[in-house]
């Protein structure tokens, strides 16, 4: 479990830990039915890695049940949250870890095609990552299961990351959300059942085949179970991927990462929310608290929040689809409306118009894109008001 010291708990499971192995621990899961690997992972309470968080067993056993002809697993390693790379370095060092927990959900919801949907300014990793596949598809031979990986490389829109954007691009189209339901665990790629789950996530199911879950869950705390992979970056002396234990508090956090002088962390990415320093004692980074897909920025006391806002907006007018109009002009409405506030343009209680402008892209939005501009926005805006008027 999570200390409570002044410090965080770093783990070394995702990256150490028989990481050299051949398949072993897809050997040992095909030894065991579907069912009770389900449960096991149910057990675990694996969220997924990805932001969201769904609880990783009940979509694969959601899979499961569909009745199907075909069935699909997918990787999203889209990985464009600004400030997130970890999805990178695992695919760089332990690319045996993600093809094994995929071989692993074919096996449990009865797919036998696995697709990994590459970021494409990640392509120098296909040759590395194709070497891997001649190792996996050698030792597949020897089971008694069918399982296949192919990449296909995204193009790198943002939006391309949520998982039915995933699928439209996948299939050729524009890379645009679906609506939803259905679920892509009912009508995913091609309309067929399909698992769509993050790159860490896989390897965090490997890891629970291979420690059984009562180890596991000594990880973490009992809402954010296991540990967790934080891309850090920004206003520190350490950036880069670390491994640590979920359910430390932010305080804890930014003595081990800040600069001496960290005046905010953005949690999540642009899509997150941001802490300022009076708050970091009483933040949670889990499930209980801010739930987080890994990016961490620091922001130092020389950093404008209003540029750091700035930055963001401009991010997700580029970002957005279009789709639906809550969010291609909420976005551009609002990065005007700031620049107004700025320029003196418009009053400082413009910005409560633009916050309830925020909570109707919440509700109105079509996707998470548009839905959590609210987050950053507000945490921003209303932590750092004397910042956003001229
Ligand atoms: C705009 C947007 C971008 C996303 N980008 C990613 C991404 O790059 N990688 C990822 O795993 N999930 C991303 N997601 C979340 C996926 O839709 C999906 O929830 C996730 O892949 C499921 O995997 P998990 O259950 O293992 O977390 C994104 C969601 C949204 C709304
Ligand atoms: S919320 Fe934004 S990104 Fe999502 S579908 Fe609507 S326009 Fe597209």
């Amino acid at each position: 479990m999570s200390n409570t010291n002044n410090s965080v708990s770093r783990a070394d499971v995702i990256f150490g830990a028989y990481a050299s192995e051949k398949y072993v621990v897809l050997e040992k899961a095909l030894k065991r039915t579907p069912e009770d690997i389900i449960q096991e992972l149910i057990d675990s309470g694996i969220r997924g890695r990805g932001g969201a968080g769904f609880p990783t067993g009940l979509k694969w056993k959601f899979a499961a049940q569909q009745q199907s002809d075909e069935k699909y697993v997918i990787c999203n390693a889209d990985e464009g949250e600004p400030g997130t790379f970890k999805d990178r370095e695992i695919l760089m060092k332990v690319p045996r870890k993600v093809f094994s927990g995929m071989a692993i959900c074919g096996y449990v919801v009865g797919a036998t095609k696995g697709m990994i949907y590459l970021r494409g300014e990640y392509k120098w990793l296909l040759p590395s990552l194709m070497k891997e596949r001649e190792i996996f598809d050698e030792y597949i031979k020897s089971t008694n299961i069918d399982f296949s990986i192919e990449f296909i490389l995204g193009s790198g829109a943002y939006v391309c990351g949520e998982e039915t954007a995933l699928i439209e691009s996948m299939e050729g189209k524009r890379g645009e959300p679906r609506n939803k339901p259905p679920f892509p665990v009912v009508e995913g790629f091609k309309n067929k059942p399909t698992v769509v789950n993050n790159v860490e996530t896989f390897v965090n199911v490997n890891m629970i085949m291979r420690m059984g879950y009562k180890e596991y869950d000594k990880l973490g705390t009992q809402d954010s179970r296991g540990s967790k992979l934080f891309s850090i970056s920004g206003d520190t002396p350490k950036p880069g991927v670390f491994e640590l234990e979920l359910g430390m508090k932010l305080s804890e956090f930014v003595n081990e990462f800040g600069d001496g002088d960290t005046k905010a962390v953005q949690v999540g990415g642009a899509s997150g929310f941001c802490v300022p320093r009076k708050k970091f004692d009483e933040t949670i980074i889990g499930f209980e608290g801010i739930p987080t897909g890994g990016s961490m920025m620091i922001f130092n006391s020389t950093r404008s929040m209003y540029n750091v806002l700035h930055n963001y907006l401009e991010f997700f007018c580029e970002e957005s689809c279009g789709q639906c109009t809550p969010c291609r002009v909420g976005t551009q409405q609002l990065l005007k409306g700031i620049e107004a506030i700025k320029n003196s343009e418009r009053p400082e209680s413009y910005l409560d118009q633009l916050l309830k402008l925020t909570d109707t892209m919440k509700i109105a939005s079509k996707c998470g894109l548009g839905q959590s501009v609210a987050n950053s926005f507000a945490s921003i805006v209303e932590n750092f008001t004397e910042e956003m008027v001229y």
